[in-house]
């Protein structure tokens, strides 16, 4: 019995604490699970809220190999010539580069007319090079992004090759073709041709064969999957090799109306609304996703974004599973010539409203790229600030704050950390490019003036942006030791890369200080944006803040001092940067001022 009592009574004290271990069991589980739903939580809000992605903090910087660094001496940049300048690249503090394109290619339009996917341009070097070059960036902490050439390809591409060869090659549907018995095509203007037509009449079969670029550069037909099976195929191939990004190519004119009707005649001026952004474009992007975007960790971006900003969202809305990132041209078409530095050249309200604009549109969903210049513009010192010697050196570190303070993905073009500026060729000898060579044929056999196209061509044309990357002042700046492809702008003794990183106040020096700002602070990253004093017609004033973090941002675009009403009191403010040795106090600006003050 008593041992009865003891069994029961230390089962009860047994249970007892049984019981209580239980409970407390549960009680510090129930703690760790509500831990860690606090820190899921936290994790979803503030990753929600944000939509963290690598490509939206990274600062990309923008190569054109052929002007880059020569390392063999024939006179034109190569990837060997990338490789032995990847220290400069990560001293700039850049995450990303977009390489322009490096595959096999006769070089009728530089690169843009590729003629083998899967290879590299002789000129540029080997795909052991390209291997080499993917590590060095990989090994710096830089992603690497390519430009995919697609909606159209090289004359010399096999498959034009084929398609060419007879009306029922198996090839013949991946480009577009119109038999000659039907008559002429309906009109279709073309942007390099000589004289403006985008079909070329071929006689091998006595058709017709479209080009909205160069006659050496055919419209890839995108209607047929078996075409875009092949080039989501290669796209995979850059990706496995461990590229991180990709750049399309003039993608919105991928989608055209192939009923080919009629267009009332001179289009020029409203070029997408006719040929580009077709019903398809959303379809073959939601396709290319799939096969390849959503398989790799990679950024995404295609040049131009449409006619509206319904048109550039709908691009780069995640729910919509295209693209990542969208790349408008509203901003970078406003430099137009005639501009003269200083002068009148843009209107500040108007750039103002069109980056406002921007971004509301993508406040809440999408994200865009922040850019002024790119290898089809001319210099960006010379358009949007102002090269004169006095001006040059605030104008562009102006420009430098701008672009890497506002919300969006910051694109810098090599060379404009340089503050490099428009080289002015006075003859058409000297251009390279074919869109500027073979308008000025146009205009040749059309009675232009030809006078008039050259002086129009030294602001705007894109060799401009081309000439040789400036080094040093050793010979040909440092770039090669034989004869560039392209003449290297005279000002290099000037304007080199050498002599600015010796100068701690150089525009070089700046602009790895701008990049290091922005990467030290998500709030220039993410943060909501705000303009300030909207109708100054000289100052750009905004503020961006996030998290309890606020930043004020002040820009004079004009080469006068101007004042600027904030509201805001920035006696206690912290200085951030400014682009003079000392910032202008009560609201006055210097010609080209440019200031970021933490609040
Ligand atoms: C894009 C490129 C440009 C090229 C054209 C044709 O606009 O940026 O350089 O000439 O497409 O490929």
């Amino acid at each position: 019995m008593l041992k009865c009592l003891l069994v029961v009574a230390t089962k009860k004290i047994y249970m007892k604490k049984y019981l209580l271990y239980i409970i407390c069991c549960i009680f510090f589980s129930a703690i760790i699970i509500s831990c860690n739903n606090n820190v899921g939580e936290k994790k979803e809000t503030f990753a929600d809220s944000l939509n963290r992605k690598w490509w939206k903090e990274a600062v990309v910087y923008q190569i054109y190999p052929r002007s880059f660094k020569d390392s063999d001496g024939d006179g034109v940049g190569d990837l060997k010539g990338i490789i032995s300048k990847l220290d400069y690249i990560k001293s700039l503090g850049v995450t990303a580069v977009w390489l322009n394109p490096i595959y096999s290619s006769p070089n009728d339009d530089n690169g843009y007319d590729v003629s083998d996917y899967r290879n590299i341009m002789k000129d540029f070097g080997t795909m052991d090079d390209f291997n080499a070059l993917l590590k060095g960036m990989h090994d710096r902490g830089i992603k690497l992004v390519m430009d995919i050439v697609v909606n159209h390809s090289s004359d010399e591409h096999e498959w034009f090759k084929q398609s060419r060869s007879s009306r029922t090659s198996p090839y013949r549907d991946y480009y577009h073709w119109w038999n000659a018995e039907r008559g002429k095509p309906p009109y279709r203007y073309s942007l390099f041709d000589v004289n403006h037509d985008a079909w070329k009449y071929d006689s091998v079969t006595n058709a017709y064969y479209l080009h909205y670029f160069s006659r050496k550069q055919p419209d890839l037909n995108w209607e047929n999957p078996t075409l875009r099976q092949e080039i989501y195929a290669m796209m995979r191939y850059w990706a496995d090799k461990g590229v991180d990004g990709f750049r399309l190519d003039a993608f919105q004119f991928a989608a055209k109306d192939t009923t080919w009707p009629v267009l009332p005649p001179d289009l020029k001026t409203d070029f997408v609304k006719y040929y580009a952004m077709g019903d398809g474009l959303h379809d073959y992007l939601k396709e290319m996703n799939k096969e390849v975007f959503s398989k790799y960790d990679v950024m995404s971006v295609a040049e131009g974004a449409g006619k509206t900003l319904e048109d550039a969202h709908n691009l780069v809305d995640e729910e919509r599973h295209e693209l990542g990132m969208a790349y408008p041209f509203d901003a970078v078409d406003l430099a137009k010539y005639p501009s003269t530095p200083g002068g009148e050249q843009y209107s500040i309200l108007k750039f103002k409203e069109i980056f406002s604009k921007l971004d509301s549109a993508f406040a809440e969903k999408g994200w865009l790229s922040v850019f002024l210049s790119n290898h089809d513009q001319s210099r960006l010192v010379t358009r949007f600030g102002n090269d004169a010697p006095e001006f040059r050196d605030p104008s562009a570190k102006m420009l430098i704050t701008f672009l890497m303070s506002m919300r969006g993905t910051p694109y810098y073009y090599n060379g404009d950390e340089l503050g490099m500026t428009n080289i002015r060729f006075d003859k058409i000898e000297d251009y390279r490019d074919v869109a500027t060579l073979n308008e000025y044929q146009y205009q040749k056999t059309h009675s232009g003036d030809l006078a008039e196209f050259i002086k129009r061509k030294a602001f705007e044309s894109r060799d401009n942006g081309r000439t040789p990357f400036q080094w040093d002042t050793t010979t040909n700046a440092g770039f090669s030791s034989g004869t560039p492809w392209i003449k290297v702008n005279p000002n290099y003794a000037a304007i080199n890369a050498a002599a600015q990183d010796k100068d701690a106040n150089s525009v070089l020096n700046y602009f790895r200080k701008m990049v290091q700002l922005r990467k030290d602070n998500l709030a220039l990253v993410y943060g909501k944006y705000t303009l300030l004093d909207k109708d100054n017609p000289a100052v750009y004033a905004y503020t961006r803040e996030f998290n309890g973090k606020k930043f004020l941002v002040l820009l004079n675009f004009t080469a006068k001092d101007a004042t600027v009403k904030t509201g805001i009191d920035i006696s206690k403010a912290k200085l951030l940067i400014n682009n003079y040795s000392t910032a202008s106090a009560n609201g006055s600006l210097k010609p080209y001022e440019a200031v970021v003050y933490e609040l």
